[in-house]
């Protein structure tokens, strides 16, 4: 009798002792979620088949068993924190971070990408609906979400023409890289080769269909590990059935689970694939989230989502209630020319209306009369007055906004331009707000931004932010009077140039967005109101 009963107190003193190193190991250190929860089961079948011996030990050992089911409990809520959570607001990929991640057992599943899933495992495909099962229901949504950019983020053929490039050049090392944010399901779903990656539109399209940006993507979101290079944790059926995570508390459906989600109302959910960095040489290649953070929305809660998908009355889905306010999905940015290509219309349309709020020109003091045979002066102010990060942001090798600058007389002679258009680039000299990348001997680089490891220069306007210019011309003697000044103010997402490189001379015409445009008459003076060291008659 006195045997069995130390027998079990030994018993009992392992399981405690066992539970209280695994909590405080997983409470303290980073664990695969996958063996997180192995062990947590492995901890309540322990302590389940305890029970029976329960009422046959002392109280003492009694007390400590409470102690271990308090443990436990502890244990299981850590367990069920999905991986990666906010704590780190404002880490950047920094480069111990990096190397600590790489060395936790599966941390960077997707190497060279930052995409999680739970447990580090590869997703299953069938985990994943088309985006027209969502559509069923959520008719407004699915056709705002349709006629956007990143729902044709895999399959657009700028993306495609330079990620074939980037393949073969880096010799597959960047194919996870650019698919996990532009595929992210294609990614963690184990599909993607170089071979995909190197195929042409159609082929893949037949042979390997995978979604671009689309609702299972940022809807199976969980949490994040880090604020850049696609840091995401997906976690499709977190609680064993579809989980869509959204932004409301009171959702309701019958198709799937909706778990509240903190994240999707905030910034730093698009933050994770918003913030691009050389995955190799850590070069800040595109900075869209951090702009942001940095400017004077983010201190007033002016979030990505409140400009990027305002509230619209209506329904978030046909059988769900009336709502004063449903988060639209239409995700208006820049990129009209590749909307337009697409046959989205309305789309490119929203993007031309966004581009018109974004930016404001004016003239600072003209002068009151120009005079002929002479150099003029005239500055011209460039505000951003509408965009939550720096006018323009994002894809660096395109991105470009300038002003196009005449001067014409009353006879339509133009006597000064600059700004236009040669050889599919703006021309010499334009005064225009781009940020180059440049490689290791400081190169500048127009295509291959895989060589890129360093910033050579970045101008573009801050946000609330302003640049002033000036442009200096010569007035010809015989010039008629007045003359009308013309300031444009214009962007591309990329030049024709880059089109013509990618795709084939001619495949792609590329659309100059007007955004704003400023014009103003100047009389000429006069010979006899010419100020100068003979004018005695005054
Ligand atoms: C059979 C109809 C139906 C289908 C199919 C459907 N949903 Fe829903 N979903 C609903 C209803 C109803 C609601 C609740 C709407 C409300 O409360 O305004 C909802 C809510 C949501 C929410 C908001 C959750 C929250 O907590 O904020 C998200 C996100 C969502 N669905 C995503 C999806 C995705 C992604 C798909 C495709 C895989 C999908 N839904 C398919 C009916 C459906
Ligand atoms: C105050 C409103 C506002 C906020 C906040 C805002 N944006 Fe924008 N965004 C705009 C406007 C206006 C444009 C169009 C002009 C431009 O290209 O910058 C734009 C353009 C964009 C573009 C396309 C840029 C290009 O030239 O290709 C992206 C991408 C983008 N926003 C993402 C974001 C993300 C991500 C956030 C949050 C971190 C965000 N925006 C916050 C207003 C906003
Ligand atoms: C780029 C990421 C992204 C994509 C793609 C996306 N959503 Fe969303 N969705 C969000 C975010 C973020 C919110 C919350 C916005 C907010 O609260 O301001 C949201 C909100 C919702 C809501 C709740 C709306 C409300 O206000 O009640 C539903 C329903 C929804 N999405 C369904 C879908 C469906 C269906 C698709 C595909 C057609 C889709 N989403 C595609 C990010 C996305
Ligand atoms: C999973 C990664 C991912 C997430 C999360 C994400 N985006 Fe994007 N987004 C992309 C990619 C990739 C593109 C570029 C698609 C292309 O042009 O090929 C893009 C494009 C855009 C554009 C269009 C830019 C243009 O040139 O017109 C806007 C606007 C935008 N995103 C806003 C958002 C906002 C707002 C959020 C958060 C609610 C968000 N995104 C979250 C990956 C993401
Ligand atoms: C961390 C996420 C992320 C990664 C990784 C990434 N991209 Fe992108 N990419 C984006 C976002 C977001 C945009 C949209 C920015 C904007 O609108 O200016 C974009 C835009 C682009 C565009 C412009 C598309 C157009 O139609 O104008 C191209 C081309 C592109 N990416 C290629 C690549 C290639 C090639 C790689 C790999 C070397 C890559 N991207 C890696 C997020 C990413």
């Amino acid at each position: 009798m006195s045997h069995s009963k130390s027998a079990l107190h030994l018993l009992s003193a392992l399981i405690i002792s066992w539970t209280t190193c695994t909590s405080f190991y997983m409470a303290f250190f980073n664990v695969p979620a996958g063996l997180k929860l192995a062990i947590v089961d492995l901890n309540i079948s322990l302590a389940t088949l305890f029970i029976p011996f329960l009422l046959l030990i002392r109280p003492f050992v009694r007390r400590l068993f409470c102690l271990l089911v308090c443990l436990l409990t502890v244990t299981l809520v850590a367990a069920d924190e999905p991986s990666g959570n906010d704590n780190q607001s404002n880490e950047k990929w920094l480069e111990p971070a990096r190397s600590r991640l790489m060395h936790v057992n599966g941390g960077m599943p997707f190497f060279p990408h930052r995409a999680n899933t739970t447990g580090n495992l590869v997703l299953n495909v069938k985990d994943f609906d088309n985006a027209q099962v969502c559509g069923a229901c959520h008719t407004e949504i699915y056709k705002q979400w349709r006629s956007s950019m990143m729902s044709q983020a895999w399959d657009e053929p700028i993306y495609r023409a330079l990620l074939k490039r980037a393949s073969a050049a880096t010799e597959g090392k960047v194919d996870n890289f650019c698919t996990g944010c532009h595929t992210p399901i294609g990614l963690t779903t184990g599909q993607i080769t170089s071979e995909i990656n190197r195929s042409s539109i159609e082929d893949s399209a037949k042979n390997h269909p995978m979604p671009g940006v689309d609702c299972e993507t940022c809807h199976n979101i969980s949490a994040r590990t880090g604020l850049d290079n696609g840091a995401y944790v997906m976690s499709p059926r977190a609680h064993g059935k579809p989980t869509k995570f959204g932004p409301r508390k009171d959702a309701v459906s019958p198709y799937h689970d909706t778990v509240y989600s903190a994240l999707h109302t905030r910034s730093d959910f698009c933050g994770t694939c918003h913030n691009v960095t050389h995955p190799f040489s850590s070069v800040a290649v595109e900075r869209t989230y951090d702009e942001w953070q940095e400017s004077t929305y983010s201190l007033n809660d002016v979030t990505c989502q409140s400009c990027h998908m305002p509230g619209f009355k209506g329904k978030a889905a046909i059988m769900g209630p009336d709502r004063e306010e449903v988060a639209s999905h239409w995700f208006s940015g820049a990129n009209a020319m590749m909307l337009k290509h697409l046959g989205q219309e309305e789309g490119s349309q929203r993007a031309r209306d966004m581009l018109g709020r974004a930016g404001e020109i004016t003239f600072q003091q003209l002068p009151a009369v120009i005079i002929p045979g002479q150099y003029t002066s005239v500055a011209v102010k460039v505000t951003n007055v509408g965009a939550g990060h720096k006018l323009p942001t994002g894809f660096p090798e395109g991105r470009e906004m300038w002003i196009d600058f005449r001067v014409q007389d009353a006879n339509g002679r133009e006597l000064y331009r600059l700004g236009s258009i040669k050889d599919g680039k703006t021309e010499e000299n334009t005064r225009n707000f781009k940020v180059h990348i440049g490689d290791k001997d400081g190169n500048p680089l127009d295509v291959e931004v895989w060589n890129a490891t360093q910033i050579l220069s970045d101008n573009r306007i801050l946000p609330k932010g302003y640049d002033i210019g000036e442009f200096s011309f010569l007035v010809p003697a015989d010039a008629v009077g007045p003359l009308t000044l013309t300031a444009d103010l214009n962007y591309w997402p990329f030049s024709q140039k880059l089109a013509d490189y990618l795709l084939g001379k001619d495949k792609l015409q590329v659309e100059i967005t007007r955004m704003a445009n400023v014009t103003q008459s100047v009389p000429l003076a006069t010979s006899l109101s010419v100020v100068g060291p003979d004018t005695r008659h005054f």
